[in-house]
């Protein structure tokens, strides 16, 4: 018996559908479970709810720890670490050479936490220097912290949207989380290569960070982020603070939603070929 032509149609929808999600989505957890160094963050993300909120954003740079640097995070409660995690996580795309082309010897990149509205004092910001000694050294946004970890090597990339660099330590800013916390690692002493100019302006590449200037006296946090003043909105975009109390978006609504744009049109003609189909 031959297939119903509009049953093939269907199928050819359908696995239009399955390919198109799987091209628009990545894994972070499947893309590190390759890299037996870095099972501790990877795992560290997952327990935070991170490795989701990684996966639902289309320009992403992580910066991993393996897992000796990682085993420094154990010691932290559940809400510090994910709010730590998430400083890890930049909101743009850089690849190894990208990072070495900034123009500016001192950038500050925005990260998952400055999303969260709760980060006060720079904190969702990462400091990245170019060393004199050539190195590239990060440390936490908020001023006058020092500079703890320096990138070691690319671990993954999936250019443009996803990318991993390993950084020698994690990075945890003072005072995160109400609670004053000395910085891991040894503060990175080479100095920068030439004096960095007074108010340093967010490097204007991050582009999909928020555009208000960081060292402005108190950010409003999140000024793009309505959901600032209550992280628990319904707001799906509300990041790690929305934990918990809502049931998580499936991994078929995070594909959809990764793929918005065409998956309105083939939403409309599966719509239309199970009509069809029915009708019949
Ligand atoms: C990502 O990969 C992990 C491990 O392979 C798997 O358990 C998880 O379900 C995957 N998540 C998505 C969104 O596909
Ligand atoms: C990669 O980024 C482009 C544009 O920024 C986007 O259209 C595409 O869906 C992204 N892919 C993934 C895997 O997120
Ligand atoms: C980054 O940290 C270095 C060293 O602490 C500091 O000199 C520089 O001003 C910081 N850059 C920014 C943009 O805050």
């Amino acid at each position: 018996m031959a297939p119903r032509p509009q049953l093939s149609l269907l199928l050819v929808l359908l696995s239009f559908f399955v390919l198109l999600s799987s091209a628009t989505a990545h894994n972070i957890t499947r893309l590190l479970s390759q890299f037996p160094d870095f099972s501790n963050f990877n795992s560290l993300l997952s327990q935070a709810d991170i490795a989701a909120e990684i996966n639902r954003r289309q320009t992403i740079t992580v910066l991993a720890v393996d897992n000796s640097a990682a085993s420094s995070l154990s010691s932290l409660d559940a809400d510090t670490l994910k709010q730590v995690l998430s400083i890890h996580v930049v909101l743009d795309y850089y690849d190894q050479e990208k990072i070495h082309n900034l123009r500016r010897r001192s950038t500050l990149l925005t990260t998952l936490f400055q999303t969260t509205g709760v980060a006060a004092n720079r904190m969702g910001f990462l400091n990245a220097t170019k060393m004199s000694d050539g190195r590239f050294a990060f440390g936490s946004g908020v001023p006058g912290s020092p500079l703890v970890a320096t990138l070691v090597k690319p671990v993954a990339a999936k250019p443009y949207n996803l990318s991993v660099l390993q950084i020698s330590a994690a990075i945890v800013p003072q005072g995160i989380n109400g609670t004053p916390l000395a910085p891991f690692g040894a503060p990175i002493t080479a100095p920068p290569e030439v004096p960095v100019p007074a108010p340093a302006p967010v490097d204007d590449s991050t582009a999909d960070g928020p555009a208000e200037a960081p060292e402005a006296s108190a950010p409003e946090p999140a000024a793009d982020a309505p959901e600032a003043d209550a992280p628990d909105a319904d707001s799906p975009a509300a990041g790690p603070a929305a934990d918990g109390d809502a049931p998580s978006p499936s991994e078929e609504e995070d594909k959809i939603s990764a793929a918005t744009p065409a998956v309105g049109g083939i939403s409309v003609g599966l719509a239309v070929a199970g009509a069809l189909f029915l009708a019949v």
